[in-house]
């Protein structure tokens, strides 16, 4: 008997991406996931099982080898201290960027910068990198409303149309990363489950490759 090998979703914009690209590399849930409240699914291969999970959950479940594979967005995998994970592949889904942003015309303070962020990591290690002195000050959403209200002068969000900024009275001012879904997969699952876990990949490498 095979060892059943679990998938670890992000739940939320990737998943919607993600069940459409898991379709054309032929690995289906039995049952429509956006329909239930289940967390766990079977999939149309045995051994294969799908678990459903908030995104900053995904690198969790994999880091600690309950899930073999997870798949999550760059900035998640970015701010995660995980380790044992390998990043092996761009799904090319959920296509963004992460930027720094403030107020339409607003120049910045010659004193310690206040920034907002829900990835407050990956926020304080761009900075320090700039040579910039800056506080970073954390949130959990809604990050835009923080330089109109003066809670900070800059924000570091995700950017994709740039509609919410424009919105809001904002700009984007510094890239600081190409953000896209990764597939990652536990170190030692990798190792000892590598007969099974490596037709998997070639199905999903084929398939982002493919969309
Ligand atoms: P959350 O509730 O954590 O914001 P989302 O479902 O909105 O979850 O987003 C999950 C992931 O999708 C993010 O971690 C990022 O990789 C990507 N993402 C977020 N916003 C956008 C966007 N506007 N366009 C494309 N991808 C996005
Ligand atoms: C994301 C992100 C930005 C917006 C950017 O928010 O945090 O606010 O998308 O996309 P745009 O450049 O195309 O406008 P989301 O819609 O996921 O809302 P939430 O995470 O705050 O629920
Ligand atoms: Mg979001």
């Amino acid at each position: 008997m095979k060892n059943t090998l679990t998938i670890a979703l992000s739940k939320g914009r990737i998943l919607e991406e993600t069940l459409p690209l898991f379709e054309k590399a032929n690995i289906i849930p039995i049952e429509d996931i956006k329909k239930s409240r289940k967390l766990i699914f079977d999939t149309n291969h045995d051994n294969i099982k799908l678990v459903i999970l908030r995104a900053t959950d995904v690198p969790t479940y994999v880091e600690h080898g309950v899930a073999d594979f997870g798949v999550a967005g760059k900035d998640v995998l970015m701010e995660s201290s995980t380790k044992n994970l390998y990043e092996l592949v761009d799904l090319k889904i959920a296509k963004c960027r992460l930027m720094t942003a403030g107020v339409v015309g607003v120049e910045l303070p010659s004193r310690r910068l206040k920034v907002a962020s829900k990835f407050v990591k990956t926020a304080k290690a761009y900075f320090a990198e700039q040579g910039i002195q800056a506080d970073v000050i954390k949130l959990y959403g809604a990050m835009e409303l923080a330089p109109i209200m003066g809670l900070a002068d800059l924000i570091v969000d995700i950017v994709d149309t740039g509609n919410t900024l424009k919105a809001n009275g904002l700009e984007a001012r510094d890239h600081i990363a190409d953000i896209s879904t990764r597939l990652v997969v536990n170190k030692a699952a990798y190792k000892t489950k590598y007969q099974q876990i490596e037709p998997i990949l070639e199905m999903l490498r084929d398939a982002a490759n493919k969309a």
